[in-house]
């Protein structure tokens, strides 16, 4: 019986991470939870699984959920402590870091130095601080275990073919639910139209990443700490199906890919069940049904974010975490309608344009990079725009 904590529960990732559990009860436990705003939907949870250690977002929410469970065998705590505590938990095996965004980066670090193994789809926290998570797990023997398809099938094909003669990793990215929108027309496509992804339903921002493809941006940078390869040897495709989650390309020219139907589930089980593989009943890959798998290269004109994180890492040091802030920022302004979709690109190279970075060494310099560019660009671009409707 593994012993989990899931941060980040009441979301996309970690629902889909208690649907495995559900589906393997006798291999895993919830022993504590972290979730933001979503009062109704964690106390459910903590009935269903009852951990012994819950975190919420705010204080009021944790009042209101203590409230709620009153006689429960649970403790509460919540903000950024609740959400290092349960980070750290000492009853805790494996964390599932799934909380959205840059709050990700001090419960990972917190997670690591507490010697704990991470599964992690939190992307955002190894874009801004990479070297410093993967540095911090390698000195702890700390495993870092992805979940995102893409890296989960790289890892999958490495742990087949090994490393030594690897040539390169080749990103799929599956275009996001703007692929068919004329180039005319995509600056001024709404948020409901972006958010309409054609194989995965996840939660909001990264929705609209894949729309940008910054996402597969984030995932570039995501591989180049999980696999220590160098970005100049990761490569991105366009595959529409999101049946082929990524490849690996040998010296000799030999590539090797993993493939599964396109359900979030089956690399939260391989990460949370490492190394073992367990059956299950979740939808397996019929390829006869799938008829046919298709690739396309990607315009880098029509997707400039993707550019964007190449040019960060080249920057190095803090540029990532900007690039990571900006991007936030970005999202956040599309989704408010204070900004068009055209303009995501344009708030991300400003973010980048105004950075000196440091060496990105510290996680006090990461935060503050952070910060900064989060304040400039609020000052620039909130309440400016035209509110598009
Ligand atoms: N969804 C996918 O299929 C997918 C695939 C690959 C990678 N990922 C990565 O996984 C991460 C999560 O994505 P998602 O789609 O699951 O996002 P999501 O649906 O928006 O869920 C985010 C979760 O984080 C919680 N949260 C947000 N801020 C928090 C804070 N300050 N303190 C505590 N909890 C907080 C939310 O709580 P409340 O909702 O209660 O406020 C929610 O449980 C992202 O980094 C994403 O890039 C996602």
């Amino acid at each position: 019986m593994k012993r989990l904590s899931i941060l980040g529960s009441t979301g996309s990732i970690g629902m889909q991470a208690l649907d495995v559990v559900r589906a393997r009860p006798e291999a895993f436990q919830v022993v504590a939870m972290a979730a933001g705003g979503q009062l109704d939907l964690l106390t459910e949870q903590v009935r269903e699984f009852r951990p012994q250690l819950v975190s919420m977002g705010r204080r009021e929410g944790a009042r209101e959920l203590e409230e709620r469970l009153r006689g429960f065998p649970v403790k509460i705590c919540y903000g950024a402590e609740g959400l290092a505590e349960v980070a750290a938990y000492s009853e805790t095996e494996l964390i599932l870091l799934a909380v959205v965004g840059a709050a990700g980066l001090v419960p990972a670090l917190t997670a690591i130095r507490a010697g704990k193994d991470v599964a992690l789809a939190t992307k955002e926290a190894l874009v801004m601080a990479g070297a410093l998570l993967t540095s911090e797990a390698a000195a702890r023997g700390v495993r870092l275990l992805p979940v995102d398809s893409e890296h989960s099938a790289i890892f999958q094909c490495l742990e087949g073919g090994g490393r030594d003669a690897l040539k390169r990793i080749i990103l799929t990215a599956s275009g996001g639910a703007l692929r068919h929108v004329p180039k005319a027309r995509l600056a001024s496509v709404t948020p409901e139209e972006a958010l309409n992804h054609p194989t995965w339903n996840m939660g909001k921002k990264i929705t609209i990443d894949s729309a940008t493809l910054m996402n597969k941006g984030l995932e570039v940078i995501e591989a180049r700490w999980l696999f220590d390869i160098d970005v100049k040897h990761v490569d991105v495709i366009i595959h529409p199906q999101s049946i082929v989650h990524s490849l690996i390309e040998y010296v000799d020219g030999s590539v090797l890919a993993q493939l599964s139907p396109p359900d979030m589930r089956l690399p939260i089980l391989y990460a949370l069940g490492y190394p073992a593989r367990f059956e299950h009943a979740f939808p397996t890959l019929d390829l006869v049904r799938v008829a046919s798998l298709t690739f396309e290269s990607i315009d880098r004109e029509r997707f400039p974010c993707l550019g964007f994180a190449y040019q960060a890492v080249e920057m190095g040091g803090t540029a990532p975490a900007v690039l990571n802030a900006a991007n936030e920022v970005a999202v956040e302004l599309f989704l408010a309608r204070e900004i068009t979709f055209g303009q995501i690109p344009e708030v991300i190279e400003a973010g980048l344009g105004e950075h000196r970075p440091g060496d990105g060494g510290s996680l006090e310099e990461i935060l503050a990079a952070d910060r900064e560019v989060r304040e400039h660009l609020s000052r620039t671009y909130r309440g400016k725009g035209t509110h598009i409707s």
